[in-house]
């Protein structure tokens, strides 16, 4: 197995292995993540797997889950289905890690492509612990400690009838997360806000705002300020999808943007979604 990095701060395609073996060998699966942390995200071309090898390749790094929205395969659940065919259907095409809106989000994710466009459908993964590392020093004082609370109620509940969405955000209700928080593996520090974040929870302390005009405008600018590190090409790696190439994204410390500008042709993705722990 070779890893060839792709750029300085993200991302390498993985050759000479085949993920059916190391769903069965524990000795490389080993190397596969240790490269998983030191890469972020990993890419590997012509994976003919099974569903169940990648479910069983997935469930090395620990317990897949389903999503309450987007359905699983019957007969694998842990792999949900990301089928686009639709121009209204695009909740991946903004910067995320992947369901921050959990109390415990996952560690990682393994998405292989089953059908994609020949041009477009790309996906972009960000490093956030470059996105922190840069950040001023004012702004890294200004945001240590600080909170802010995620939600699903927003993203996925907001075209649901309203009971629905009452419904959604009862069982699944927003949680908090630190604003900067640690990889439990690494110790390394990453911004850890995104699309699911919707405001801060201790913003307003008598430091921060001097008028009541700061507490809203002014905790949603730096929160957007904050977004915006994402979008900067010097933290990212864009990927183009063929069918049977898989990523594996550690999902702490990257986030990633589904780029939508390909329909109508069809895209089609399975995911599997590995729980995590608390952010702290
Ligand atoms: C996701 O947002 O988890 C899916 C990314 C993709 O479809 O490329």
């Amino acid at each position: 197995m070779k890893a060839f990095p792709m750029t300085r701060n993200i991302g390498a395609e993985l050759t000479g292995v085949h993920l059916g073996d190391a769903s069965r060998d524990e000795g490389l699966f080993r190397e596969i993540k240790a490269l998983l942390l030191q890469y972020k995200v990993l890419f590997l071309r012509d994976q003919v797997i099974t569903r169940a090898e990648h479910v069983a390749f997935a469930s090395r790094f620990g317990e897949l889950e389903d999503h309450p929205v987007a359905g699983s395969h019957p007969d694998h659940p842990g792999l949900v289905l990301i089928y686009r065919s639709d121009k209204k259907e695009n909740y991946e095409n903004n910067y995320h890690t992947d369901a921050s809106w959990r109390e415990k989000p996952p560690m990682g994710c393994v998405l292989r492509c089953i059908e994609c466009p020949e041009v477009g459908g790309d996906t972009i993964w960000v490093n956030m612990e470059a996105a922190y590392a840069h950040l001023p020093e004012e702004i890294k004082q200004k945001i240590s400690g600080l909170r802010a609370k995620h939600s699903i109620e927003h993203s996925f509940g907001a075209v649901m009838p309203i009971e629905e969405r009452i419904k959604l955000a009862q069982a699944y209700p927003m949680v908090e997360h630190p604003v900067v928080r640690t990889h439990p593996e690494t110790g390394n520090k990453i911004l850890y806000v995104g699309s699911f974040t919707t405001h801060f929870s201790n913003y307003h302390t008598p430091e921060n705002v001097r008028f009541g005009l700061d507490k809203t405008p002014g905790a949603s600018l730096l929160l957007n300020y904050l977004l915006s590190q994402a979008s900067i090409p010097e933290y990212q790696v864009r990927f183009r999808w063929r069918p049977n190439s898989v990523a594996i994204w550690d999902n702490r410390c990257t986030q990633h943007y589904a780029v939508h500008d390909y329909f109508p042709e069809p895209r089609k993705m399975e995911r599997a979604g590995i729980r995590g722990d608390k952010p702290f």
